[in-house]
C-alpha cells in the first residue's frame, strides 16, 4: 500500500496486488495490479472510488491512518467491483457519507452491490459540484468499457480522475509514473485488453479531456502520471486510424506443418522488410497478442485442422480478434488439413464484418511443399503490396 499527498489536501492510496494473475478469471496479470483510491479533505470531504473487496480492510484501515473523520461524498467513476466493491463498507463506516454516480452507474451499484438508492447522489454531464475551496467537475463518458462511466475533475488541482481510462495492471513500489517503456507497455497492454473494442468512444472522450488544463492524472491503476502527456500522447496513437508495418502470427501446429509454414512465411516476411511477431499459441501471453494487435497492419492465423475444423486454440485466437475489434486492416489463415474439413470458412466466418481485407489463405494437405512454399511467398508478397499502398513500407 502507499499513501501519498498529490496536491495540498489530496491524498492518493493504492493498493497493491502483487500476486494477483488474472482479472476476470480470463486477462493475464504478469506483473500484478493496483486499486488506487483519492481522498479529498475540503469543507466536504470526497473519497474518489474505493478499492477491490479483497483489500476492503486494509483500505477501511488506510482511510482511518488518515484521520479521516468523515467522508461527505463517495465519487463512483466505475461501478466494476475493483473499485466500487468496498462501497458498502465506507457507506457503513461512515453513515453520514453519500455515493455520487451516474444515474446508471447508481443503478448498477443498487443491482451489484446492494447500495441503496437513498444514499446516491445522482450528477449529470459536466455538473460541477462545489465542495468548498474546491470545485469538482463530472464527465459522462460512457463505454470506457462500461456504460455508466464518469471521470472527475479537481478543477482547482488541475487534477483528473479517470478510473480504469488511462490504467495500468502494474503493482509497483513507485506512486508515480517513470514514464518509461515498462509503464508503457503496462498501460498498452491494459488498453489492449479492456479498451480497444471501444476505440471510436474513447477517441471522442479524449477530444473533451484535451481542452481541459491537467496536470495530474489520477486513474485507478496502475502508477500516476505527473507528465500527463506520456500517456494521453500513447492513446492518441493507439486510438488512432494509423496501422504499422507489422504482420501479427498466432499459430498452432499438431505434426509440425503449419510451424514449417510459419517458419518460412516469417522469414519471408522480413525479407521483405515486415515486422513479423509470431506467436505460439500453446504457450503464448494472450495479452502480448492482444498489445501487438493494437496497430499491427495485418493478421495471419496459423492452424492444423482437427476434427474437420480449426484447431479450439486457434479458434479462441479468432474469437478474440473478433470480440477486442483491433484496427487490423487485412487477414489472412495459413494451415494444413489431412483428409479435408472446412478450417477456412469456419475462421473466416468468424471474423468481423468491418473494414477488413481476407487475403487468398495458404491452406496445404499434409507438409508443405515447394509449390506450398511458393504459395506462402506469393502471400507475403500480396501484404508488402498492401502495406505500400498504405505508405507503410517502400
Ligand atoms: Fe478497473 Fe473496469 O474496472
Amino acid at each position: 500500500m502507499i499513501i501519498r499527498e498529490i496536491k495540498k489536501g489530496v491524498y492518493g492510496i493504492i493498493m497493491n496486488d502483487w500476486s494477483r494473475r488474472l482479472f476476470d478469471e480470463l486477462i493475464p496479470l504478469p506483473d500484478g495490479t493496483t486499486y488506487n483510491a483519492y481522498f479529498i479533505k475540503d469543507e466536504k470531504n470526497v473519497l474518489i472510488d474505493t478499492s477491490d473487496p479483497v483489500k476492503a480492510d486494509k483500505f477501511l484501515s488506510a482511510l482511518k491512518s488518515l484521520g479521516i473523520e468523515k467522508i461527505d461524498y463517495v465519487v463512483s467513476n466505475h461501478s466494476e467491483q475493483d473499485h466500487s466493491g468496498s462501497i458498502p463498507m465506507v457507506l457503513e463506516q461512515y453513515p453520514g457519507s453519500k455515493v455520487m454516480a451516474s444515474e446508471k452507474g447508481a443503478d448498477f451499484l443498487k443491482k451489484l452491490l446492494l447500495v441503496p438508492e437513498t444514499r446516491c447522489v445522482k450528477v449529470e454531464n459536466e455538473e460541477i459540484v462545489s465542495i468548498g475551496g474546491r470545485k469538482l467537475k463530472f464527465f459522462h463518458m460512457p463505454w470506457v468499457h462500461w456504460p455508466e462511466t464518469i471521470v472527475t475533475y479537481d478543477i482547482e488541482d488541475k487534477m483528473l480522475f479517470p478510473c480504469d481510462l488511462f490504467g495500468s495492471h502494474l503493482a509497483a513500489s513507485e506512486f508515480y509514473s517513470s514514464c518509461n517503456e515498462k509503464i508503457h507497455e503496462s498501460a498498452k497492454r491494459y488498453y489492449a485488453e479492456i479498451m480497444m473494442p471501444f476505440r471510436s468512444n474513447i477517441k471522442k472522450h479524449l477530444e473533451v479531456l484535451k481542452k481541459l488544463d491537467i496536470e495530474i492524472i489520477a486513474p485507478s491503476h496502475g502508477p500516476v502520471y505527473d507528465k500527463p502527456g506520456f500517456i494521453m500522447e500513447a492513446y492518441e496513437d493507439w486510438t488512432s486510424d494509423r496501422v504499422k508495418n507489422e504482420v501479427v502470427l498466432p499459430y498452432v501446429s499438431m505434426h509440425g506443418s503449419v510451424a514449417k509454414m510459419v517458419d518460412f512465411f516469417a522469414d519471408s516476411l522480413i525479407k521483405k522488410g515486415i515486422a513479423v511477431k509470431p506467436y505460439n499459441l500453446t504457450g503464448a501471453d494472450i495479452g502480448e497478442l492482444a498489445i501487438a494487435l493494437v496497430d499491427a497492419a495485418t493478421m495471419v492465423l496459423g492452424t492444423p485442422t482437427v476434427l474437420s475444423g480449426p484447431h479450439p486454440s486457434a479458434v479462441y485466437a479468432a474469437y478474440l480478434f473478433k470480440i477486442l475489434r483491433p484496427k487490423t486492416r487485412f487477414v489472412s489463415i495459413i494451415g494444413s488439413f489431412g483428409w479435408g474439413g472446412s478450417m477456412v470458412k469456419s475462421i473466416t466466418e468468424m471474423m468481423p464484418s468491418r473494414n477488413i481485407e481476407i487475403l487468398e489463405p495458404v491452406v496445404v494437405n499434409g507438409y508443405p511443399l515447394e509449390s506450398d512454399f511458393n504459395k506462402l511467398e506469393n502471400l507475403a508478397e500480396t501484404i508488402a503490396e498492401k502495406h505500400k499502398q498504405l505508405n507503410l513500407l517502400k
